[in-house]
């Protein structure tokens, strides 16, 4: 027995030193990678629903609409959103959904960008009143998200040939979309992930050159603290001007860059 024991020791140390290392390593330069990449990002930034409660809500909407239908699908979130209030957090409010219409039906928009997609809700809402022949990209950078919104997409009835769901970071699907979609412009964007990051969001718009005057820019939850850098951008920066907001929703024109 005891010789077992001593025997095993210098065994397991040895394995925990190589170890250590192994995975140490790695993990340091991926930190310090995304660091480098995009800052620091708080925790909240992301606002994730655990996997629990896109389950429910998964299925909630394939049992309860009609598929196919992307008003029954829309109205079966908002049917679930009234008996849970993470869901309900992911849906506009009515005079919300009624700001995005009448953005998107303004701009008669062909190429249209949401990065932020969470459950899907106004990637369904923007589809329905694409023009045919054009095309939604759909970011979502949480890759559970990023699946159950895609499906809902297609219960909705859209086709792949409408909408291309990219699980990516916001940055890097805008990067995507030139190098592997072609896009040369677009003409709507929804803004939608952590308030804290939509400068560098429109700064890899401008970067990569998709935004064409014109092209209109809903931002989410512009009325929360940390979106005062991003309003000082739009406001100071030139190439953007506020056209109206609705419940920290705030709709604003490309103009061009200086
Ligand atoms: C919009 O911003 C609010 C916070 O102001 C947030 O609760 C909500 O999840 C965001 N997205 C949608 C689609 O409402």
């Amino acid at each position: 027995m005891e010789m077992t024991l001593i025997g095993s020791l210098p065994f397991m140390a040895s394995n925990y030193c190589v170890l250590v290392p192994g995975v140490l390593v790695p993990l340091t330069a991926g930190v310090a990678w995304a660091l480098y990449r995009y800052h620091f990002r708080p925790s909240e930034a992301h606002r994730s629903v655990d996997v629990k409660t896109q389950q429910a809500l998964r299925r909630y909407v394939l049992f309860e609409s009609t598929h196919g239908k992307p008003d029954s699908v829309r109205q079966a979130f908002r049917e679930y959103a009234i008996k849970d209030r993470i869901i309900k957090g992911l849906l506009f409010t009515a005079e919300q959904d009624l700001f995005l219409e009448e953005a998107a039906k303004q701009s008669y928009s062909t190429t249209m960008l949401v990065l932020g997609t969470q459950c899907g809700y106004s990637a369904i809402r923007l589809l329905q009143l694409l023009p045919s022949g054009g095309m939604l990209y759909a970011v979502e950078q949480e890759e559970s998200m990023a699946e159950s919104a895609e499906e809902m997409i297609l219960v909705a009835g859209f086709k792949n040939n409408q909408f291309k769901l990219l699980c990516q970071h916001p940055v890097d699907a805008i990067h995507t979309l030139k190098s592997q979609f072609g896009v040369k412009k677009l003409d709507f964007v929804l803004v939608d992930y952590g308030c804290d990051q939509h400068v560098e969001g429109l700064l890899a718009l401008t970067e990569v050159g998709i935004l064409h005057p014109g092209t209109v820019i809903l931002a989410n939850n512009t009325d929360h603290p940390t979106s005062k850098d991003f309003l000082k951008y739009i406001e100071e920066g030139g190439g953007y001007r506020i056209v109206d907001s609705c419940q920290g929703l705030l709709g604003v024109d490309y103009v061009q860059s200086e």
